[in-house]
């Protein structure tokens, strides 16, 4: 288990291109078993994805990976278990149950693990891929899923627009018999780069004004190619960073449209953005100023992804920020760690109240989960004296070489094994 020692107090400054999207290429990855031969460029090197890739690979397929890019080849593909260290491995691997029951019409796979980030029930999972025609039968840990007869398109309602659920109706919609809708799906950037991926393998896909997903079973998907979009979350994580210690970065490969939910509460916190083309420019403010309200809402509004690095952002401001999470009941495991640094934060339930303190302090502190991970560090790096940030495998599940893009913008961070 390696760890990040991180010496506070240097401003960052410089450019960074942002990787691909770890929640864009997670599902398309699981949407590669629906197509004999698919190619993927710009596949971030992440822990999640190499879980994926052994999740494909134990199902039969072939997975190689030449740089940015990786092709799937799914012909070999000879099981339709997915045992349960693999399921365990990333809590999304749940994303792989729609792809492998339209593809084998039956799937055995282990429960997924639970989860850092509180209960994450799968039960629109599972009342959606019902409607389509699943039948599913739990049995000590595992699921059973089998198909009578073929999968038959659905009118599905979901009751919260899950992420995971709606691009587990996609993929074993796909292929199904007949017309599938989805009323109040997510809208998540990532569930229409998965849909832009299907339609050019030759699903008939069509997103609706007010959101609503369209989907035409067809016979087959056919070999296809696909860039993934920029990791929006990963280009917020890096703003804060900059942010916090005064910074200014131009970010490339990005795409601002996925963050303007974001760009007012950075420029709230008196932050200065410029966005032209596939750039984002931030100029840091001398110290932060309180947010007056960050509220997590599904896509289009402020993400739950950024919400760990945006109350490290608070923590050192000049006033009281309150943050309010909607979409995980327990995401502020990382507010304990933080206030080892000298924040001070006061838990309510789903608000967090934090008064704005002029430093923090380097502390020995432990990553709780991926974005909380990611949050400590950008503490670390304004704060004052050094910080130790255990267990970094957190982070490495979803931000390619955190620490070396880190240390190109001027930070004192590095890498060493425990
Ligand atoms: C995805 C993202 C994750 C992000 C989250 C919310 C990936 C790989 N992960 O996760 O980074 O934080 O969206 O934007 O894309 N829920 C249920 N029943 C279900 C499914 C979900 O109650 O069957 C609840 C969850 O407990 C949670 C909320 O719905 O409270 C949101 O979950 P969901 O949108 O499904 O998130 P994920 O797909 O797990």
């Amino acid at each position: 288990m390696s760890k990040f020692i991180i010496d506070g107090g240097r401003k960052l400054t410089g450019e960074l291109t942002i990787h691909g999207a770890k929640n864009s290429v997670l599902p398309i990855l699981a949407a590669t078993l629906l197509i004999d031969h698919s190619t993927i460029h710009n596949c971030p090197s992440l822990t999640d994805v190499d879980a994926s890739f052994n999740i494909l690979t134990n199902l039969g397929c072939q997975v190689v990976r030449e740089g940015n890019s990786v092709t799937v080849q799914t012909q070999g593909m000879n099981g339709c278990t997915i045992p349960e260290h693999l399921m365990r491995e990333m809590r999304s691997s749940i994303v792989f149950l729609g792809a492998v029951v339209a593809r084998c019409g039956k799937a055995v796979i282990s429960m997924p693990g639970g989860c850092e980030l509180g209960p994450r029930p799968i039960d629109l999972h599972l009342s959606s891929l019902e409607k389509l025609g699943v039948t599913i039968k739990e049995d000590h840990g595992y699921l059973n899923c089998t198909v009578e007869d073929k999968l038959r398109g659905a009118t599905i309602s979901l009751p919260f627009p899950s992420v995971g659920a709606t691009e587990n109706i996609m993929l074993a919609a796909c292929t199904a018999e007949g017309e599938t809708i989805i009323h109040n799906p997510a809208r998540e950037p990532e569930i229409v780069d998965l849909a832009n991926f299907l339609q050019r393998a030759g699903a008939r896909i069509h997103i609706g004004e007010n959101g609503t997903i369209y989907i035409q079973g067809v016979k087959k998907l056919y070999p296809t190619e696909h860039t993934v979009i920029p990791d929006r979350i990963a280009a917020a994580t890096y703003l804060c960073c900059t942010a916090i210690t005064g910074g200014e970065v131009l970010l490339k490969n990005v795409m601002p449209q996925h963050l303007t939910a974001v760009f007012p509460v950075l420029e709230e916190a008196g932050c200065r953005l410029r966005c032209a083309g596939g750039t984002i420019h931030l100029e840091g403010p001398q110290r932060p100023r309180p947010l007056r309200m960050v509220r997590t809402m599904p896509y289009p509004g402020f993400p739950t992804d950024a919400q760990s690095p945006m109350m490290a952002l608070s923590c050192i401001a000049s006033g009281t920020s309150v943050l309010v999470e909607n979409i995980f009941e327990n995401r502020y495991k990382h507010a304990y760690e933080l206030t080892r640094m000298g924040a001070r934060i006061h838990l309510e339930g789903r608000v967090a109240v934090v008064e704005g303190v002029p430093k923090l302090h380097g502390a020995r502190v432990v990553c709780t989960d991926l974005r909380g991970g990611a949050a400590l560090c950008c503490a670390a790096l304004a704060a004052e004296g050094q910080s130790e940030v255990t267990k970094i495998n957190h982070i490495e599940r979803g931000y390619q070489d955190f620490d070396k893009n880190l240390r190109s913008l001027g930070a004192i961070i590095k890498k060493v094994s425990e």
